[in-house]
């Protein structure tokens, strides 16, 4: 991996005092997970990234999805959120790379879908990083940006509220990834789930 910048340190200072507890802190939240999966609409035999993993929520419904014939893999910038990933068994279900979304290790066009949970809104440079997301799926592969709970219920969550320059809103993420390379083609935004979905451009 590239070398570290302040943002990215921070990203995985704050992960890595959480890792160890992540799992017990959100465990209702499988289903909601494999319900999002469902709608990438993987088929036997695909290739798709968990961009940002963390402990590997998604990683045994993405390979349910796609069978033994497939490939998953799960990238993260912060190794405890790996450990923690490995210490539930997740790398049973797919390959672990200590990576950064912004320069993966893979080929042009070499995936069929990318899913990202809670990782929008740790990134940096999103333009970047979701230009470098297209860069390794194939045209008309998918992307799934989610997360178990809506924007507005997030914000509570942490004491805070949505603002109008939030790059989840739909408003502003369609335009941002019309510009990196990425078609929206749905967008739900409710208290019991955020999921934006798109389709790589040719
Ligand atoms: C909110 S957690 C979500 C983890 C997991 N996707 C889940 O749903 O449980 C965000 C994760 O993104 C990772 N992350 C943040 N920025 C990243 C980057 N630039 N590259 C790779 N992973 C990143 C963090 O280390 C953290 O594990």
């Amino acid at each position: 991996m590239r070398c570290m910048s302040d943002d990215h340190t921070r990203v995985q200072e704050f992960f890595t005092t959480r890792a160890a507890d992540w799992d017990r802190r959100f465990p209702d939240d499988g289903p909601a997970y494999a319900a999002a999966v469902t709608e990438l609409g993987l088929r036997e035999g695909d290739r798709v990234l968990d961009a940002g993993c963390g402990t590997g929520r998604a990683l045994p419904p993405l390979r349910a999805a796609v069978g033994a014939s497939g490939a998953v893999l799960g990238a993260d910038l912060t190794p405890a959120m790996l450990e923690a990933a490995v210490r539930a068994g997740r790398h049973r279900d797919g390959r672990l790379l200590l990576a950064d979304v912004a320069a993966l290790p893979l080929r042009s066009g070499s995936l069929d879908a990318v899913f990202g949970a809670g990782l929008i809104s740790h990134l940096p440079r999103p333009e970047a990083d979701l230009r470098e997301l297209a860069r390794v799926v194939r045209p008309g592969g998918t992307l799934a940006l989610f997360h178990p709970i809506g924007r507005a219920a997030l914000a509570a969550r942490h004491g805070r509220r949505i603002t109008a320059d939030d790059l989840r809103a739909e408003a502003n993420l369609r335009p941002l990834l019309a510009g990196c390379g990425w078609r929206m083609t749905s967008y739900v935004d409710e208290d019991t789930r955020y999921l934006a979905l798109a389709v790589r451009e040719a």
